[in-house]
């Protein structure tokens, strides 16, 4: 388990007030999550490329309560705006680290957040918004406490915090690319926080673009979490995390060596496995979209005609993430105009691309 000192302050010595602010990116999942136990711990470990466009700015202001009693006193705001869900899970969360960081009580907080990305895009944000109130909440306690001077045990902190308010999130604290989950081939790798992968990776791949084909935005009939739920009784379950295990070392390889085809099969075989296994859960479901179908196709047949290296991945959603290096992007860029944003809802597509992992502001 994860050490974490339980962290007061001395009332006869309170704290200056201060504001901190950081902008994470989300992730995608080459070899993915899905099936988690106890605190949010993978059943399987999991590798994905960290993002740059798609982020997540949050501020954490902070000042001393003198009244302090035991709620948290949170003013919250999201785009400038009261937003009632997103407090109360915000709420959730830092109450649930309370036994761990008692000083959460002792300050009144203002969290304002939002997304580069519209948040009824259908574009998951908890992993861009968990980091980066994550990375807020361990630059608060280096802070008041100076207990995080070292950059590796802040980023492993930060990526501990994040996962708990969210698995995937844990893995956007680090650029390029993030393995969390024990997989041998990775020493230091932990079911508790990620690790830094991009130095495990040919320079092509941190030259990879992900542009996020929009086929909806509607919100999915299925959350994430119950989907995780729903792997304990799949009967592919098991399976499936040994098979996790063993793509995970190809992948790897395939990363290291700069073998694009080895890594775009591997990227496409999993997100279908993902959906399959959304498909054969009791209740059985589906997020993917004719247009989802229709994209894929394209990209299969465009592929086999330009012999570029252009893949595609989905989170738990419809829309597709076109992978491909840096050096076609023109040519893709083109393709996406004339063939592919007639899938998209209002032609809609977001530039993105591998990146350098989260900045302080
Ligand atoms: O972090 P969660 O609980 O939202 O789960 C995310 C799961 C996938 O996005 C589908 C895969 C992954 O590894 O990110």
């Amino acid at each position: 388990m994860y050490e974490n000192p339980r962290l007061l302050l001395d009332s006869s010595n309170p704290p200056e007030p201060g504001q901190i602010v950081w902008r994470s990116p989300s992730n995608l999942a080459i070899i993915k999550y899905w099936g988690k136990h106890g605190v949010q711990l993978p059943r399987n470990p999991s590798l994905s490329f960290t993002l740059s466009a798609s982020c997540t700015d949050t501020a954490l202001a902070y000042e001393f309560r003198e009244d302090a009693d035991n709620r948290i006193d949170l003013t919250f705001l999201f785009h400038g705006e009261e937003n009632d869900a997103f407090k109360a899970k915000t709420l959730a969360y830092l109450e649930s680290l309370l036994p761990q960081f008692p000083f959460l009580k002792q300050l009144k907080l203002k969290i304002q957040t939002g997304n580069s990305f519209p948040h009824s895009a259908g574009i998951a944000s908890s992993a861009s918004a968990m980091s980066a109130l994550a990375l807020c909440l361990c630059s608060l306690e280096d802070a008041l406490f100076g207990t995080l001077p070292d950059p590796e045990g802040f980023d492993r902190k930060a990526s501990w915090l994040a996962r708990l308010g969210s698995g995937s999130a844990c893995r956007s604290i680090f650029p390029h690319a993030a393995v969390w989950g024990v997989t041998s081939s990775v020493p230091g790798s932990s079911d508790e926080y990620a690790v830094p992968a991009g130095e495990l990776m040919h320079p092509t791949f941190k030259d990879f673009h992900d542009d996020i084909l929009i086929v909806s935005t509607r919100e999915k009939s299925v959350s994430s979490r119950a989907g995780h739920a729903l792997m304990e009784g799949n009967p592919y379950a098991e399976p499936r995390y040994i098979q996790a295990k063993t793509r995970l070392e190809q992948l790897l390889g395939a990363l290291r060596r700069g073998d694009l085809e080895e890594f775009g099969k591997i990227a496409e075989d999993e997100a279908l496995t993902l959906h399959a296994l959304m498909m054969c859960s009791n209740p059985s479901y589906m997020l993917l979209e004719p247009g989802t179908v229709a994209l894929i196709q394209k990209i299969r047949a465009w592929r086999a005609d330009t012999k570029h290296p252009v893949y595609f991945s989905l989170d738990a959603g419809p829309n597709i993430h076109l992978l491909y290096p840096g050096d076609i992007v023109a040519e893709v860029r083109g393709w996406i105009e004339e063939d592919l944003k007639e899938h998209c809802v209002d032609g809609w597509f977001i530039q993105d691309w591998v990146g350098e992992g989260p900045e302080e502001m």
